[in-house]
């Protein structure tokens, strides 16, 4: 190991305060880069290539070379978890995933954790070869999905508008559907705990649909089982920081503050900044919020959102990033202009 000086991102997540802050993007690797849109041609399908080393490496490395971003994200997926405990998962183009839904509590009994780091073991090596591959004063992001927006996926069989399905389930049967969550607290944090062996530094937990529970389902199925996830990760793992993506949790992102163990936040675009930096940034560092859509839209008016987020949040520990994952049809150069405000 080096004795370089501490990256940027792990300082803020230790708790300091830097001006410009350390700043990289959720799907900061992606179609909206033409040279992303090159690579992707070279795997017949969306798993395979995050299951390809070299153009998983290759995808992760796009980003920081275009724009030397403070910390890469594994190039990979959240449902490869459940690829990895045996459902059937495949990415139809231009339709997003498909899975091979779970209807019944008959069917959690042909998920098996048997396979778990047999079927992940490509990704360990993707963060192998990145810890040795990135420049020294950048981050490595190693991440999963939390379990409610896997377990989502799992039962919906797909993206959903309403989550009828798998929200119907724990409503009814909390008892089976607790047993998925389960599973999944165990697989993600296995899952995560194997990324920091391998080289990442940081670890973020995506709860992408925390946002279509009421206050004590959010806490049943989203708070306990990031927090339980978060305190073996940092039980194995006490140098590795976590960072968790409550999206949508509203009010509620309080609790997560308080309660999940998390030493940064990541805030999505409708959350009130001033309220923000008094009642969570006390707990843990906040990541944010510049709204996708805006960025894709460009103009002054982008800029004018950077220089508010960084006077609302810059007070204590932040780092800049989106309120959700960057849009396709962002244009690659309205990212270099957010990042000169960025760094200003
Ligand atoms: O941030 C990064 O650059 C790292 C890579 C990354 C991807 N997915 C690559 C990807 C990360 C961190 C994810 C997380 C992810 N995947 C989430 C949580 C974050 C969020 O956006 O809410 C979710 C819900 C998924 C599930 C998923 N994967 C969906 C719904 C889709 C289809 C939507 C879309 O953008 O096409 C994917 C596919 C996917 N994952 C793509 C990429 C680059 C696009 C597929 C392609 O390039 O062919």
């Amino acid at each position: 190991m080096s004795d370089a000086a501490p990256k940027k991102l792990l300082r803020v997540l230790s708790g300091e305060t830097l001006d410009p802050p350390p700043v990289w993007l959720m799907r900061q690797a992606g179609r909206y880069l033409p040279e992303y849109r090159a690579l992707r041609t070279e795997a017949p399908n969306f798993l395979s290539f995050c299951f390809t080393p070299d153009l998983a490496v290759e995808a992760t490395l796009q980003p920081i070379r275009r724009y030397g971003f403070d910390a890469a994200i594994l190039f990979c997926d959240i449902l490869v978890i459940p690829h990895a405990l045996g459902q059937k998962v495949w990415f139809e183009e231009g339709q997003g995933p498909k899975l091979e839904a779970l209807q019944s509590p008959a069917d959690l009994d042909r998920l098996s954790l048997e396979n778990l780091h047999g079927a992940l073991a490509p990704v360990y090596e993707t963060l192998g070869r990145l810890s040795r591959a990135l420049p020294g004063e950048t981050a490595l992001i190693g991440f999963a999905g939390a379990p409610w927006t896997v377990a989502s996926y799992m039962i919906e069989g797909g993206s959903s508008r309403d989550f009828a399905k798998a929200k119907g389930w724990a409503y009814r049967d909390p008892e089976s559907f607790s047993g998925l969550i389960d599973l999944l607290v165990e697989a993600t944090a296995a899952y995560l705990i194997r990324q920091a062996e391998a080289g990442a530094e940081v670890l973020q937990i995506f709860d992408s649909w925390a946002g279509v529970w009421p206050e004590a389902a959010l806490r049943r199925w989203c708070l306990e089982p990031a927090r339980e996830i978060v305190r073996r990760v940092r039980a194995a793992c006490p140098d590795c920081p976590v960072i968790l993506f409550p999206r949508g949790a509203g009010l509620n992102y309080t609790d997560f503050a308080r309660e999940s163990g998390a030493q940064g936040l990541s805030l999505d675009t409708t959350l009130p900044l001033e309220w923000a930096a008094k009642t969570l940034q006390p707990h843990a560092a906040l990541q944010g919020n510049l709204d996708p859509i805006l960025l894709a839209s460009g103009g002054a008016g982008v800029t004018d959102a950077v220089r508010n987020i960084r006077a609302k949040l810059g007070g204590g520990p932040m780092i800049f990033n989106l309120g959700h994952g960057i849009v396709p049809h962002t244009d690659p150069d309205e990212v270099a202009r957010m990042l000169e405000a960025v760094r200003a």
